[in-house]
């Protein structure tokens, strides 16, 4: 895990002063680390039922769609409002200030189907929740949320584990 999370460019004070914004852009061009992190992603779910994987807007299609090709199942696009052209339902989220809303097609999942979401990164946890919400309203069973990074000290994997779901990372960032 030490070359995934060298491969993670730590950028300070972005977008705002006193944040430490961990950008997945170098990991990504780092043919190594990337394939390392979607096989590492992949790794825990190997031989689980997983029918779908869902990856959130926008960070999470890259790699979502990755680990939805190493499992050889479907996609799920969970997208910020407004972008899906189908009927939608949707999910509004907290952010630290005002809210966000994000919305999947109505028929992207079947009933009774398993799926696993993806995304490059918990904090609050408040995407993931809302996307967890959207694929149970949706008639979905989540497997699982996997993410590259966490945040511990924010506390999101908490907020997702409390909601029945098991929440995997593969680096975290604490106190640094
Ligand atoms: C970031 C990150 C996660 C989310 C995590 O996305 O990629 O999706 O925030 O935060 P949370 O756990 O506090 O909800 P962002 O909304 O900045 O957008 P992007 O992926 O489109 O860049
Ligand atoms: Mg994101």
């Amino acid at each position: 895990m030490d070359h995934i999370k060298s491969a993670i460019r730590t950028i300070p004070d972005y977008p705002k002063p006193g944040i430490m914004f961990r950008d997945v852009t170098t990991l990504l061009g780092d043919a190594g680390a990337f394939r390392a992190a979607v096989d590492a992603m992949v790794f825990p779910h190997a031989g689980k039922k997983i029918d779908k994987v869902a990856g959130i807007e926008a960070r999470g299609f890259i790699l979502g769609g990755a680990v939805a090709h190493q499992l050889s199942v479907g996609f799920v696009p969970i997208r910020k409002k407004g972008k899906l052209p189908h009927s939608t339902l949707s999910q509004s989220y907290e952010l630290e200030y005002g809210t966000d809303e994000v919305e999947i097609h109505t028929d992207a999942i079947q009933p009774g189907e398993s799926v696993l979401i993806v995304d490059d990164l918990i904090a609050t946890g408040g995407t993931a929740e809302a996307a967890i919400k959207l694929i149970r309203s949706a008639g979905g069973e989540v497997v699982g949320c996997s993410f590259v990074i966490d945040l511990p000290d924010i506390g999101g994997a908490k907020k997702i584990e409390a909601h029945g779901v098991k929440v995997a990372s593969l680096v975290a960032f604490e106190g640094e």
